[in-house]
């Protein structure tokens, strides 16, 4: 099925065998890939590491977020937990509070209940494939090839959603979940699999872009395909919202309520009380406006000094607490905006 070709569109020297095709071309993909990496790949602080714990905290965090958003986060995670005893030791508020911010907050629960795991049943012990990673709570097909790849050197492909375009664009066509896993299997280096890995993700970050790709420094342009002219994927729809907060200081304290530990996002994580339509009306006054994003929505965000919330409760909280409680990433934002943290 890999083998569809566009023989009205393409020369026959790079056709779709680029990808599953001979061995030649393979060698040829990988060759130049690599090279490419090693000139240009950017300077991130998990480059080079080979330590499977620092891997695995790299790659969690880069799961739907940003590099750059990662990697303050990521060097302060490691000074605060600077292994897999550390993280498993501490309890999850403050593994919670070291995320705040970054956003899906699953990830880090389910790394910290992997900890636990990894500490307790394992005695301390990683996992050797990406088999057994993949058998550890909230470790999925990518980030345990990824780990596996990059720490151990096994031979396995990684696919994520840069992965995916890049391979659609060198076959020319959509391809469903097995056949890019398929095909980034085929082109894998199995002697440095965990730099081809990321020199597949690097090429799709920064050359291979969804809008725009700068094919003209593309070091495998002479085997796609398309050369950019794929349409690029359809854009999730996003929604705009609004949403208005009350911002309560009293005696050095910060009023705030906790979200419920069954809520679908950011369960047990504090946040400013949310404000009624009726509350921002009557508080015209003193208000602060911001912009936030989470996941498709963009909101507005308004938040008011000192205006009684939609629903009593809360807890007063001390600012100086606010640094280790995990606080949602827009409370962080708007804390930070209002000079409170
Ligand atoms: N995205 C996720 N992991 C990555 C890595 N190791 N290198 C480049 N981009 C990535």
């Amino acid at each position: 099925m890999l083998l569809w070709t566009r023989r009205d569109c393409f020369p026959m020297t790079h056709q779709i065998e680029v990808v599953v095709g001979s061995a030649e071309k393979q060698a040829w993909f990988r060759r130049s890939l690599l090279a490419w990496y090693e000139r240009h790949r950017r300077d991130l602080p998990w480059r080079g590491e080979r330590d499977p714990y620092r891997v695995w905290v790299s790659e969690v965090m880069l799961q739907q977020t940003r590099v750059a958003a990662v990697i303050e986060y990521y060097r302060k995670f490691l000074q605060q937990f600077p292994d897999v005893r550390s993280l498993a030791a501490a309890r999850l508020p403050k593994v919670l509070a070291a995320w705040s911010g970054l956003g899906y907050y699953r990830r880090a629960r389910m790394m910290h209940a992997a900890a636990r795991e990894i500490v307790k049943a394992r005695r301390g012990v990683f996992p050797q494939t990406a088999e057994d990673w993949h058998a550890l709570p909230g470790i999925g097909r990518y980030t345990s090839a990824a780990i596996a790849s990059i720490a151990l050197g096994e031979p396995v492909a990684v696919v994520d959603g840069n992965v995916e375009r890049v391979l659609e664009r060198l076959q020319g066509r959509p391809l469903s979940g097995a056949e890019a896993w398929q095909a980034a299997g085929s082109l894998l280096s199995k002697k440095r699999p965990g730099d081809f890995n990321q020199a597949m993700m690097e090429l799709g970050a920064t050359v291979c872009l969804p809008r725009q790709p700068n094919c003209g420094e593309c070091p495998v342009r002479a085997g796609c395909a398309t050369r950019g002219v794929l349409p690029a994927s359809q854009q999730v729809a996003r929604r705009k919202a609004e949403i208005a907060y009350g911002l309560n200081c009293r005696n050095g304290s910060v009023l705030l309520v906790r979200r419920p530990a069954n809520a679908s996002l950011m369960a047990g994580m504090w946040e400013l009380p949310e404000l009624s339509r009726e509350a921002v009306a009557a508080h015209g006054n003193g208000s602060l406006s911001l912009r936030h994003s989470i996941t498709v929505t963009d909101y507005s965000v308004r938040v008011v000094r000192e205006a009684a919330p939609a629903n009593a409760g809360g807890q007063w909280v001390a600012r100086k607490r606010l640094e280790t409680l995990p606080l949602t990433g827009l409370t962080r934002k708007i804390l930070r905006a209002a000079k409170i943290i």
